[in-house]
């Protein structure tokens, strides 16, 4: 197995590729990233009222997500205590409990065991039903109406777990006076690529755009000289990196930016809401904070009206079952909905153009790190490093040029103190990574 000592390098700025496709390395991420921190579960707009309900996942395990009689949102393992089966096999409804399919044992809306078939004649009444009940997420965090959980006891309250990062979150799920909601349904699909490289991607890597992204930009804009993103570098723009999390972009002269992303309809409603924005998240906020954004390990989202959030569900070092969804401001009008839903479709979802970009180099990497050099020689993630600044343009926490690997570095520093086992009363201290480094470069000298 990898040396858990020298696989990343946020201060000198490398990587090593194993970490991209090491199995045993991966049976430790589910353990210790995924089992450590804060997961996205669902939206109270996926559960509008007591009973409702939707199956997700934490990392490999099946959760279910429901709505209790008292408004609260709790969640449980799906899988039931006796023999282990699904639970519930319904991807989302309204139930008033949820009876296994195997042998018919019942659960309540919060995953208590309630009902054993012939509990008198095959268990002779001695079964302690309230020993049995399915396991239960302990923690859950209700932020703005997003629901987050995590197995851990020891990983931090959500909002210090977020640090820096609620600034940038509030700029998408604080902006509406009437809030966010999420389209119905969830578009899956699965990537045969490292979740690491989707995750990373969308905290940190604006650099793709404009080569990525060239072509699908040019049939979107019909502008043959169009590219994925700005090159002109006298357009200033930030890349937020902290705590593991990212989020970047350029800066714009107007907070409501006539195309590329926006269909008409909804350009002119957002324009009926620029001071509704500008007084929830101030004047600076609505220029600066934009596009592509990770809440670590694995919840993405992008700029309203590409208006997609996604969860990166790994499935083994080389695959990642993504599920998506629109989201959009609540009190839009329908006609609004359904344009920003289509841009989603035709930009950011299984068939649409930028998303494929993506994929294909993801699923690229992946198929070469096939190769036992290729899996052996340090990725470049130094970009912009050194370049750090603390609060800059009205911008919390630490940020760099937006063309930068400043938060990348930092989700992988974050990564690697969480796989190695590290106990989170210990993660803050710095540069670790570092020292751990430098002893192993010592050792080969
Ligand atoms: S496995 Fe669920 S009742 Fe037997
Ligand atoms: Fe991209």
């Amino acid at each position: 197995m990898i040396d858990l000592n020298t696989m990343v390098d946020p201060d000198r700025g490398w990587n090593d590729p194993r970490i991209y496709t090491d199995q045993d390395l991966y049976e430790r991420e589910l353990e210790h990233v995924f089992g450590r921190t804060w997961l996205f579960l669902a939206h109270d707009s996926q559960l509008p009222k007591p009973g409702s309900f939707i199956q997700t996942y934490m990392a490999e395990d099946p959760v279910l997500v429901v709505r209790q009689r008292d408004g609260s949102v709790k969640a449980f393992l799906n899988q039931c205590r006796h023999r282990g089966m699904r639970i519930c096999r319904t991807d989302a409804g309204t139930s008033k409990t949820f009876t296994c399919t195997y042998h018919g044992w019942a659960y309540d809306l919060a995953g208590n065991l309630i009902n054993v078939p012939l509990e008198e004649q095959a268990y002779r009444n001695e079964i302690d039903k309230s020993e049995w009940g399915a396991l239960k997420v302990p923690r859950i965090a209700n932020y703005r109406g997003f629901h987050f959980g995590t197995w851990s006891e020891e990983t931090p309250e959500f909002e210090d777990y977020l640090g820096d990062m609620a600034f940038y979150f509030d700029a998408v799920v604080d902006r509406f006076d009437g809030g966010l909601e999420l389209a119905p349904g969830t578009t899956k699909w699965v990537i045969d690529c490292n979740w690491k490289f989707a995750a990373e991607q969308f905290a940190s890597d604006m650099y793709h755009a404009p080569v990525s992204h060239a072509s699908a930009m040019m049939a979107l804009t019909e502008d043959p000289n169009a590219s994925g993103g700005q090159t002109d570098p006298n357009i200033p723009g930030r890349q937020f990196g902290g705590n593991g999390h990212g989020s970047g972009g350029f800066f714009k002269p107007e907070a409501v930016m006539k195309a590329p992303y926006f269909g008409d309809a909804t350009y002119e409603w957002l324009r009926t809401k620029e001071d509704e924005h500008r007084q929830r998240l101030g004047p600076e906020r609505v220029l600066k904070v934009d596009n592509h954004n990770t809440i670590f390990p694995n919840f993405s989202w992008l700029a309203l009206g590409l208006s997609t959030m996604r969860v990166w569900h790994p499935r083994g070092p080389g695959q990642v079952e993504v599920w998506a969804w629109s989201y959009l401001p609540k009190d839009a009008p329908d006609e609004v909905k359904a344009e920003m839903r289509k841009m989603t479709q035709r930009t950011f979802s299984p068939a649409g153009s930028f998303e494929t970009d993506d994929g294909e180099n993801w699923t690229e990497i992946q198929q070469v790190l096939r190769g036992h050099k290729a899996r052996t020689s340090r990725f470049h993630t130094g970009m912009g490093l050194g370049y750090e600044e603390t609060d800059v343009h009205g911008l919390p926490g630490t940020s760099n040029y937006v063309y930068a690997e400043h938060a990348a570095r930092g989700f992988y520093r974050r990564w690697s103190d969480l796989v190695t086992g590290t106990p989170w009363a210990q993660i803050q201290k710095p540069n670790r990574a570092s020292e751990a480094a430098d002893a192993a470069l010592t050792d080969k000298a």
